[in-house]
């Protein structure tokens, strides 16, 4: 773009986006009523230019303006681009704020952040009080925190006697979301106004493939198909661009691998039907890629060229890119959900429902018509795919959740006000493990060491071994081996037989470094290895791990040490002294957090679940401990991979003794004990008779295993 247009973009672009005719009524709307719900196209200009607008309107003089998300790139892209259309730099009045990464400043006024974040701040400041608009976004992809989320803010604003006495000026809730349901959030939102933006759509086309059927349901082989079909669009169809939705990051690499190969095979002059197309330029998509690699995809091609992106399910709706014309869809999407096999939530790639096949399709036909190619057969859609999309609150673990409305004085987490209510068992299921980890007491109440663990933005079990190491002294084992967790992949994976020997080998040797054959101590030995050393982006390259990711573990381990350090200021927290060796007191911390994950050796290579679902699982080969032949019998392991066999991952054997007494309490809480309290608003006098009768029952002692 030639610097003479450097102001402009914004006049041009947001003008004509849909929302821009409404933006005197929308402000007036949003002044009007506590609630209101928006909604309208995807692309009309929702995300990016409501903000400016309240900003403009004046709504900045009280407090600033949040917006959430439900992913993470979505928040810091989005930021990105309202900062250059305000002309601004990110994190001066624009800013994001993600897990671990908070790009404010006291100067900023409209905030872009996860809904996990604002979650957060609600457990520090419940009335909210930096805010005067809190704008829930993307409240049709029904993630687990914006569902919370929504039931939070009407239970704090819907009173507005009870919310005008917290605050002087009054809180306005914007939900925003992209498809129908609308009279469900107005009702849900004590009838509030629907604000709807008219669309301008254009028809799609969409045509079933004979790739995927309903025996395909556990191939891979779509990549290959997906691959083609975009070819066959690049050399048989007019200009235009191409999109093709896949499920997640190796899957894209793959295949943007194969388009650049069969690219390069292509005659222009003879293979491709519009001559105006002369070349190519494929992009991936998905979370986890550098920000500066986002970007690209949202520039316009060189004259001649068409764009080709492979995206993850992010741009159905989170991120709308211009210019598209045909989509190439995969019928699959990459999926959190609660596995009853196996007792606990497992990534899974999954057939998409019926309306996410429309969203995907819909995609094609923003600016003129458009075409789908579903490389599914008709029987696929109407055999395998579901009708809607089943929000998260339904289909995956609650513990961290709960355990956020507990500390936040929401006792009665059945009777909670939510948009659609999760199954009981699944709220049960969370108050069984926070009672395991020992956040709530049996009485449903948070203990000292929940309110610790409420801090941490990490998985319940992986807080509880690391307060653990706290209070024994050893957080320097510990807090390294949480940041490696809460990052993406480090090991680097390539695609080339003889180079994924090499990194193999590589890998091995550094599992080999550490003397024991430990997963959790192998993440530890590099991060310190990499630490240490003189140049890391070098040592990381010649040892195939991920820079980034491991600058990124590095930042969360400052971040995680922080709050750390925040909490053992308090006089409470807890201090055990521990004689023995460190490798042994390294792996019984992480038992305190992970003996719900406990596998005992069965028959040969496989391994028997402890937590009462006894499945049997392997360990995956990217372990250490893969294809061991030692005397190995109990083992504990951080997550489990659903393949056609059940596979667990990231592992560590352990010695019986150390979970012998924690493993009874994967047994000993009854849900119905459980279920009552959760139901019930308890009062101070119940809960003194109760500590009564409890302190009556425990003489004489009962030993732990008498209750196994
Ligand atoms: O939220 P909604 O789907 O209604 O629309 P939006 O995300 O605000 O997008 C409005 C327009 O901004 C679209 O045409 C996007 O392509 C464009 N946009 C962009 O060019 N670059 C970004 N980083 C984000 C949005
Ligand atoms: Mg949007």
């Amino acid at each position: 773009m030639s610097k003479s247009s450097r102001s402009k973009p914004k006049e041009v672009g947001s003008k004509q986006l849909p929302i821009y005719q409404h933006k005197t009524k929308l402000t007036q709307a949003v002044k009007d009523s506590t609630f209101l719900v928006v909604t309208g196209e995807t692309g009309s200009g929702k995300t990016t230019q409501l903000p400016q607008y309240l900003y403009e309107a004046g709504f900045c003089k009280d407090g600033r303006i949040g917006i959430t998300q439900p992913r993470r790139v979505a928040a810091i892209t989005v930021a990105q681009r309202v900062a250059q259309e305000m002309q601004c730099t990110v994190g001066r009045e624009v800013g994001y704020q993600v897990r671990f990464d908070d790009c404010t400043s006291e100067d900023t006024v409209v905030k872009y952040m996860t809904d996990g974040c604002l979650l957060r701040e609600i457990l520090a400041d419940p009335g909210l009080s930096q805010y005067s608009v809190v704008i829930l976004d993307e409240v049709h992809e029904r993630s687990l925190n914006t569902d919370i989320l929504l039931g939070l803010l009407k239970k704090i604003f819907s009173d507005p006697a009870k919310a005008s006495k917290r605050r002087h000026f009054p809180v306005k809730v914007v939900v925003m979301s992209a498809t129908l349901e609308t009279d469900k959030l107005s009702a849900f939102l004590d009838n509030c106004p629907v604000f709807a933006i008219p669309g301008r759509t254009f028809p799609v086309t969409c045509t079933f493939g004979t790739a995927v059927g309903p025996k395909d349901l556990e191939s891979t082989g779509y990549v290959r198909e997906v691959v083609k079909v975009a070819l066959d669009i690049h050399t048989s169809e007019r200009a235009g661009d191409i999109l093709v939705f896949l499920t997640g990051q190796s899957e894209i690499e793959r295949a943007c691998d194969l388009l650049y190969e069969k690219a390069e095979t292509i005659d222009y002059q003879y293979d491709v039907q519009d001559q105006t197309v002369d070349g190519i330029l494929i992009l991936p998509l998905y979370g986890s890629m550098p920000t500066d690699q986002q970007r690209q995809i949202f520039q316009p091609p060189p004259p001649g060229i068409r764009k080709c992106v492979v995206a993850t399910n992010i741009a159905a709706t989170s991120l709308t890119i211009n210019g598209i014309k045909y989509i190439v869809d995969s019928g699959f999407v990459k999926q959190l959900n609660h596995n009853s096999r196996v007792g606990m939530d497992v990534l899974e790639v999954v057939p998409i429902s019926k309306s996410e096949a429309q969203q995907r399709a819909g995609r094609a036909g923003r600016t003129s018509a458009g075409k789908c190619f579903r490389i599914y057969t008709k029987e696929f859609w109407e055999k395998c795919m579901p009708e809607y999309t089943i929000p998260e609150i339904q289909r995956t673990s609650l513990t961290a959740v709960v355990l956020t409305l507990k500390c936040l004085g929401v006792h009665d987490v059945i009777r909670f006000p939510y948009l659609d209510c999760p199954e009981e068992r699944f709220i049960l299921e969370a108050l069984k493990q926070l009672y395991q980890f020992d956040a709530i007491d049996r009485s449903g109440k948070v203990t000292q060491l929940g309110e610790l663990m409420v801090e941490f933005p990490l998985h319940p079990g992986l807080t509880r071994a690391l307060l653990k190491a706290a209070s024994l002294g050893c957080q320097d084992l510990l807090l390294p081996v949480a940041a490696m967790l809460s990052v993406e992949n480090i090991f680097i994976r390539p695609g080339h037989p003889e180079k994924q020997k090499e990194a193999d080998k590589k890998h091995k040797a550094l599992a080999a470094k550490t003397g024991s054959m430990n997963d959790f101590a192998t993440l530890l030995s590099v991060f310190q290895l990499c630490k240490s050393s003189d140049r890391p982006s070098a040592w990381c390259k010649d040892n195939w791990i991920h820079w980034r990711a491991l600058k990124s573990a590095f930042s969360v381990e400052n971040q995680l040490q922080e709050i750390l350090l925040r909490l053992q200021q308090k006089k409470d927290f807890p201090v055990e002294t521990f004689s023995g060796n460190k490798s042994e007191l390294f792996r019984q911390c992480l038992c305190t957090g992970y003996f719900t994950n406990v596998a005992r050796r069965s028959v040969g290579k496989v391994f028997c679940t402890m937590d009462g679902h006894g499945s049997m699982v392997h360990i995956h080969p990217s372990s250490s401990l893969f294809d061991q032949e030692t005397e190995l019998n109990w083992v504990i392991f951080h997550d489990v991979l659903v393949t056609s066999r059940v596979y667990i991952r990231t592992v560590c054997p352990i010695r019986y003794e150390w979970v012998k007494d924690l493993l009874p309490k994967l047994h000993e809480v009854d849900v119905y004990e459980l279920s009552s309290v959760a139901r019930e608003e308890v009062t101070d006098e119940e809960m003194i008779k109760w500590e009564m009768k409890e302190a009556a029952k425990r003489q004489p002692e009962v030993s732990a295993e008498d209750v196994m």
